[in-house]
């Protein structure tokens, strides 16, 4: 493996006596697609919650490259290089699809400088635009943003993420609610995030993340019970009989 990227060591979290994630160590190489897969439950989101500093972990140690940021404030994993969208859609409804992804380029690159204003001012809207152009959005700029389909807004989100140009890009269910065209253009757009980012999702959509990821892991109850290839994952038994009966899994 080259040097990774992110790399976690034995991190669990805790709730009251209830255990969501228990010791987890493993690493993430850059530029390569990780799906975190498991039942409802399992602990995908608490995983994510720690690894973009909504949470901090009960234990273990969290590192991007090489630096320690176990405990560092929520708000600076954005300047590390760490975006995240979340599993319930995330927007400013009543802005409009430009204001929204300012709003978080001004949150990010937010200068105080009066003197600079009209220019700043200017060039986050170019940012803004920028990250609506990769995501297929730029003609809808001026839309109110709870307009756009849900595929869109779920779209609008991970622009939002893109202004902080992070190197690492997690998503939390990015097709959930989503039918077959909305679910074809988002694996479009994570294609093409992917040739230039490290990217880990939380999905269910088997068939989706078997084509789309270099990697899965499988949490169950918390412990991480598999890790490989996507063929890998197919042929574990493990993960076969954890899956079985669930209308999520290999449909
Ligand atoms: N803030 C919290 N307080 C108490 N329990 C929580 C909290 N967040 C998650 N949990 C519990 O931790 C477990 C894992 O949740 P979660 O990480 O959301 O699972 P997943 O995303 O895999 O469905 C669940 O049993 C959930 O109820
Ligand atoms: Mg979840």
């Amino acid at each position: 493996m080259s040097a990774p990227l992110l790399a976690v060591e034995n991190i669990g979290r805790r709730f009251g006596g209830f255990v969501a994630l228990e010791s987890v160590t493993t690493a993430f190489e850059p530029n390569k697609v990780t799906a975190i897969i498991g039942p409802n439950g399992a602990g995908k989101s608490t995983f994510f919650n720690l690894l973009s500093g909504v949470l901090a972990p009960s234990t273990g140690v969290i590192r991007f490259k090489g630096r320690d940021i176990t405990r560092m404030a929520q708000h600076r994993f954005a300047h590390l290089g760490i975006a995240r969208s979340y599993q319930i859609t995330n927007i400013f409804p009543d802005l409009s699809v430009h204001e929204n992804v300012r709003v978080a380029a001004q949150a990010f690159h937010a200068r105080y400088d009066i003197w600079r204003a009209r220019a700043a001012l200017t060039e986050l809207d170019e940012r803004a635009d920028a990250a609506l152009a990769v995501v297929g959005l730029a003609s809808r700029r001026a839309d109110t943003a709870k307009f756009l389909a849900h595929g869109q807004q779920r779209a609008l989100e991970i622009a939002i993420a893109l202004v902080a140009e992070p190197e690492l890009l997690l998503l939390d269910e990015p097709t959930a609610g989503m039918g077959p065209e909305e679910t074809k253009g988002m694996v479009a757009l994570l294609e093409k995030l992917a040739r230039e980012r490290t990217i880990l999702l939380v999905e269910h959509k088997m068939k989706m993340i078997l084509g789309l990821s270099d990697r899965i892991l499988v949490l169950h109850h918390g412990r991480l019970i598999a890790d490989g290839s996507p063929q890998h994952i197919q042929a574990d038994p493990e993960v076969r009989r954890v899956y079985l009966g669930q209308n999520d899994g290999y449909a």
